[in-house]
């Protein structure tokens, strides 16, 4: 049994992983959280306080990553900021904590000798055409285009840095994105799903060509349990589960889902830079790790979304009105 450090285990995919974490193994849990805007305790409501714990901190701050670090077996790093349309209109919350947070960390990992996962995404490598047969492989080279992406490719390096420089071991994950409970309703499912629960139409950005290669929440965090486990230190995998779709048909399958006609939603004004596609060859990971996605049926998984947002009106909607101000703002 060991005890695990979590950094942005009160966001999306960390609370997630929270949860697959006690769940599925003996180990504790500390998580580390700035419950910055993209945080909501309530996703971590209920959890046995004998197995875990939350400090609310930075994780550019050197005095508690240090502390919660020579405590800790193994360090999962989750804590991003995460959102590309918020690093286009102020970028500087991403380089403080998705360059500067990460390279506090890495320097306690370093000092304490400890296990680090560093939780990353596939838009380090810049988008694909949408006719390319290429999909992105570990071999990819970055080529970041938004102030989100570049700075997580940024922390990508450092991580390989500390790992070639200093021996620190870490292992790294690029990965698809994600969609299940407890995802912000600023991004593009959850968005949808609760406009029309809240009585608004939803909104598509341009023409809705874009792909993105969907993963359930739920089967990111088995992968990232099983690289903490048996990942070979210094190595990246990427992780995917052969979910590409256009920004269209996603859409159009919420509007079908929840009873509504599918053409009731408005375009909306493009988002700057705007990544064509992004897509995940997973075949490396899933010959060495052995780990296989289980939520493969995209449409049983959105339906499913789209009934914890249904049932859980109290954990999004006290953020939906900001989150739909700032967007009005920007004519999206
Ligand atoms: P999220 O925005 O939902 O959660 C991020 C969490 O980090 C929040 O709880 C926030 O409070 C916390 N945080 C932010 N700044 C912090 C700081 N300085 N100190 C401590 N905590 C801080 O993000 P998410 O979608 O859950 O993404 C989690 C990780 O997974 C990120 O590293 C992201 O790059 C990566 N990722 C996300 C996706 C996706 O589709 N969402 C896909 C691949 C990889
Ligand atoms: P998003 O969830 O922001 O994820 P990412 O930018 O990391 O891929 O957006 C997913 C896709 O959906 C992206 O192509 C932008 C598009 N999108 C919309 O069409 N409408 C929206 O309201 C949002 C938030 C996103």
């Amino acid at each position: 049994m060991s005890h695990l450090l979590i950094t942005g285990g009160a966001g999306f995919i960390g609370s997630n992983f929270v949860r697959h974490v006690l769940r599925e193994t003996g180990h504790t849990v500390t998580v580390l959280d700035r419950m910055t805007y993209a945080a909501n305790e309530a996703s971590l409501a209920g959890l046995d306080p004998a197995r875990f714990g939350l400090v609310v901190g930075d994780i550019a701050d050197a005095v508690v990553v240090d502390d919660l670090v020579g405590a800790a077996d193994a360090v999962v790093h989750f804590a991003a900021e995460s959102h590309n349309d918020n690093s286009l209109s102020d970028p500087w919350p991403f380089v403080h904590t998705n360059l500067i947070g990460t390279y506090t960390l890495l320097e306690a990992v370093r000092r304490h000798r400890t296990r680090f996962h560093h939780v990353s995404t596939d838009e380090v490598f810049g988008d694909l055409q949408l006719e390319d047969p290429q999909r992105f492989t570990e071999e990819t080279p970055y080529n970041p285009s938004s102030p989100y992406s570049s700075t997580k490719a940024g922390s990508d390096l450092l991580v390989r840095a500390w790992v070639r420089s200093f021996g620190v071991e870490a292992t790294l994950s690029n990965c698809s994105n994600n969609y299940g409970p407890y995802q912000h309703v600023e991004k593009f499912i959850p968005r949808q799903i609760t406009n029309v629960l809240w009585g608004v139409r939803p909104k598509l950005y341009g023409e809705g060509r874009n792909v993105r290669d969907w993963i359930h929440a739920e089967d990111h965090s088995a992968a990232v349990l099983r690289i903490l486990e048996a990942g070979a230190p210094g190595r990246t995998y990427l992780v995917g589960a052969d979910g590409e779709l256009d920004n269209l048909t996603v859409l159009r399958t919420i509007l079908r889902l929840m009873g509504r006609d599918e053409d009731d939603f408005d375009h909306v004004r493009d988002r700057a830079g705007h990544d064509l596609r992004y897509a995940i060859d997973g075949t490396r990971t899933r010959a060495e790790l052995g780990w296989e996605p289980r939520y493969t049926d995209f449409e049983a998984g959105l339906r499913a979304t789209v009934d914890w947002y249904a049932g859980h009106r109290e954990w999004w909607e006290p953020v939906k009105a900001a989150t739909e101000a700032k967007y009005a703002e920007v004519g999206q």
